[in-house]
């Protein structure tokens, strides 16, 4: 049985398990959604209990405020992670050297924008490998594999070495126990770890490969960095910027293959593609992280206390009826999303990849809508979502298509 802290008022208190509640696998928007009918921040005794903020306003103003909500465990439940991420589970003002590090040196708009062409290269060559056969398993052949190569490709661990990588990122991400996932980072780290040491031992020769580059001649302090915050940087990029692209691209791929009428509204003006890129990502937001309160404190008429969890939720805020109109309803031309949403976070800790993100998913569309006619999914095909994980995302999604 959970204990609920007395300091809760029961009339904050309901169950929200975003991880193993049954609605999770068969509709987990209608579950978030569902945010909006409770308190705007509420306390659910699941996973160990934990705060949840239910409105898009306040989620904003807490991730505004790292010296309450600290990152120090940017998951729910707490997990006492032997790995730092940096720059993720660092705070203020430790955080800002090396968030510096991923916003400027390696993932500026005008480094990606210098990319893209590099990036349609390897979309199109997934795509060709299933054009013509009229259906694909997108999950396996595109949305998961994609990503990965993009990831490798651009911080330069070569060809030979890719394949090593397959087993434990998938342990990393579709684990079905706690235990397979810590393996899967485990091996992770231990792969990026000796590639970093090879790579370290001629620090100085220029690399073609942007993001490693930038990572061995970067400096804090005057000193450049070390082994240990090589391998955790590398591991952080592995673990935030795969899964969410991936998710991503299947919520929007799902969306628009059930939904002709919108597919078909890309088709006619692909202009609209940049926005629809955001509402989908707005509509369909897949992460769920956490913080950790680093004191006691009120914040909005609620105590909280040292040590307890608080679920961010981007999939709640991005449902919120009080900050976006219908928010079940997808507008391609919905207004001043980039303002709006959270879906890449807020405030320091706002993802570092977003341009690298928006251009995966814009690149997907812009290949993929125009050359599979009449795109839809598998008849017969049931959709399921994978229960457990911080980021929301369907196992399966069979498409087919007029060869
Ligand atoms: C659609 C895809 C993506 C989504 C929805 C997404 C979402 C997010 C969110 C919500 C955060 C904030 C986490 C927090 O506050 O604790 C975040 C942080 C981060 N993301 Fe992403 N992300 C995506 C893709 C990427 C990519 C492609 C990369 C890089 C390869 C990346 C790298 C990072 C990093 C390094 C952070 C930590 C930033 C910091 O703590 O300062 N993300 N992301």
């Amino acid at each position: 049985m959970d204990t609920i802290p007395d300091h809760v008022a029961p009339g904050r208190i309901f169950p929200f398990d975003f991880r193993l509640d049954p609605r999770v696998r068969r509709d987990p928007w209608g579950f978030f959604h569902s945010a909006n009918e409770l308190p705007e921040i509420f306390y659910s005794p699941a996973l160990g209990g934990h705060w949840v903020i239910g409105r898009a306003e306040l989620l904003a103003e807490a991730w505004s405020r790292p010296d309450l909500f600290s990152a120090e465990s940017v998951s729910v439940p707490k997990i006492d992670n032997p790995f730092r991420l940096i720059p993720n589970n660092l705070d203020p003002p430790e955080h800002r050297s090396y968030q510096q590090i991923f916003t400027r040196q390696m993932f500026a708009p005008r480094i990606i924008e210098a990319l893209s062409e590099e990036f349609r290269k390897m979309t199109r060559e997934h795509v060709d490998a299933f054009a013509d056969r009229g259906h694909c398993d997108f999950n396996a052949e595109y949305a998961r594999p994609v990503p990965v190569k993009i990831f490798l490709q651009m911080v330069g661990v070569p060809h030979s070495r890719r394949g090593e990588f397959d087993a434990p990122v998938e342990r990393v991400f579709r684990g079905t126990t706690p235990k397979i996932v810590f393996q899967g980072i485990t091996e992770v780290a231990a792969l990026l770890d000796r590639w970093l040491d090879e790579e370290m031992a001629d620090r100085h020769s220029p690399r073609e490969a942007h993001m490693l580059e930038a990572m061995l001649t970067a400096e804090i302090d005057g000193r450049l960095l070390d082994k240990e915050e090589l391998s955790s940087m590398a591991t952080m990029l592995m673990l935030g910027g795969l899964d969410t692209v991936t998710a991503a691209t299947m919520h929007q791929m799902l969306f628009l293959a059930s939904n002709s009428s919108y597919l078909k509204q890309l088709v006619d003006d692909p202009g609209l593609i940049p926005n629809a890129v955001e509402e989908l990502l707005r509509r369909f937001s897949a992460p769920n992280v956490g913080r950790v309160a680093s004191r006691d404190f009120e914040f909005h008429g609620v105590e909280i206390k040292r040590g307890e969890m608080i679920l961010f939720s981007t999939s709640i805020a991005g449902l919120d009826a009080s900050r976006f109109s219908d928010p079940l309803v997808v507008d391609f031309e919905r207004k001043g999303l980039k303002r709006d949403s959270l879906a890449f976070g807020s405030g320091v800790h706002m993802c570092s990849g977003q341009f690298l993100a928006r251009a995966e998913l814009r690149i997907t569309l812009e290949e993929i809508l125009p050359r599979l006619a009449n795109l839809r999914v598998a008849p017969g095909a049931e959709i399921e979502y994978a229960s457990g994980g911080t980021v929301t995302i369907p196992g399966l999604l069979p498409l087919e298509w007029d060869a």
